[in-house]
């Protein structure tokens, strides 16, 4: 297939992306104009300067400008338009179901009340179930370079809008924050009826991915790149059909792969694993959901096969309920067998 036909072909893939931190979906051009909305000043004196700062040699140096940038949110309708403009970017990518991370304590630590950012949020989520069709859980994210105690008060903060929130997640630096700093709160958080996802294996060595299974008690793993160092945790993984929400063009981005060609997840396919792919912070990585299958299918030449296997694993590592989940996964399936013929 050249890349035009395969660009076309991905377009019309029905997919979920189960792996987006919402702060991560801020591009430029709306951060320059919140930012003068707000009366905010930016260290970059324009979009280019701004732009030409995306070089990043690890998590942390993206991580350091992806919090400068979310500084500009202030207002109920700040978040509602990142949210809703990240929304209506994917529905044009053919996105049907999504799944948003949001990190509380970027905001809330600067004195944003948790309920000003939850509600733009949500919000725009609701609009986009009624306008798009599209569904949507949100996931609450605890920063790991933050104490337990902080974990703790953001857990108690989140629960006047329990019902909004889905799950809890782990992100932010990872090396040095190992998931079993946070043991006590996810199983608090699991009390309060939150389901649990944490990222690891991103930098992180598999003994992290070990604990967010073992003491986290998580049902999916973020990233978990680094599983393939380690065939007893394959097996554990495959065993336990666990997802790992892979985003490729991060991966690239933050050094975690030098280039695509050596990205794991066509490994991680052929092995059983249920990996799926997502796109992380897409504003800052170069691309969204359809970039990311793209640029992975050119480099590691994947089949339909294995397109279609991505496709139907994000459905069924999703959060849907089971019949709409069954009725999405027909959906892949017919969209592929259409296409062959
Ligand atoms: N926060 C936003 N993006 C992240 C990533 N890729 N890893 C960890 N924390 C994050
Ligand atoms: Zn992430």
């Amino acid at each position: 297939m050249n890349s035009a036909d395969l660009k076309k072909f991905i377009q019309g893939i029905p997919k979920a992306e189960l792996h987006l931190h919402i702060e991560g979906s801020f591009e430029p051009e709306r951060m320059f104009e919140i930012a003068h909305r707000n009366g905010i000043g930016l260290e970059y004196d324009s979009i280019t300067s701004l732009k030409k700062a995306y070089q990043f040699n690890n998590l942390q140096e993206f991580l350091d400008l992806y919090y400068i940038g979310a500084q500009v949110l202030l207002h109920e309708r700040d978040f509602y338009e990142l949210t809703w403009a990240y929304l209506c970017k994917v529905h044009s990518q053919n996105v049907v179901h999504v799944e948003v991370f949001f990190d509380p304590q970027t905001h809330t630590d600067r004195g944003i009340a948790f309920e000003v950012v939850i509600s733009g949020i949500y919000k725009a989520l609701e609009r986009a179930k009624d306008e798009f069709n599209m569904s949507f859980r949100l996931i609450m994210s605890y920063l790991r370079h933050l104490s337990e105690a902080a974990a703790f008060a953001t857990l108690e903060s989140s629960l006047p809008y329990k019902q909004l929130i889905d799950g809890v997640g782990l992100d932010s630096s990872e090396l040095g924050n190992p998931p079993k700093k946070f043991a006590k709160v996810f199983a608090a958080s699991a009390k309060q009826g939150y389901q649990l996802v944490a990222h690891a294996g991103e930098e992180g060595p598999v003994d992290y991915i070990w604990e967010a299974l073992d003491l986290l008690k998580v049902v999916r793993i973020d990233h978990g790149n680094r599983c393939l160092d380690d065939e007893a945790l394959v097996q554990r993984l495959c065993d336990d059909q666990i997802p790992l929400t892979l985003c490729p063009l991060s991966n690239v981005a933050l050094k975690v792969i030098q280039k695509m060609e050596e990205h794991p997840v066509k490994k991680m396919l052929d092995k059983g694993l249920l990996a799926t792919i997502h796109s992380d912070d897409p504003a800052y990585f170069g691309g969204y959901m359809n970039e990311n299958y793209y640029e992975t299918a050119k480099a590691l030449a994947l089949t339909d096969a294995h397109l279609m296997q991505l496709a139907i694993n994000a459905f069924e590592a999703s959060w849907l309920d089971p019949e709409t989940k069954e009725r999405r996964i027909t959906e892949v399936k017919d969209y592929f067998r259409a296409v062959q013929v």
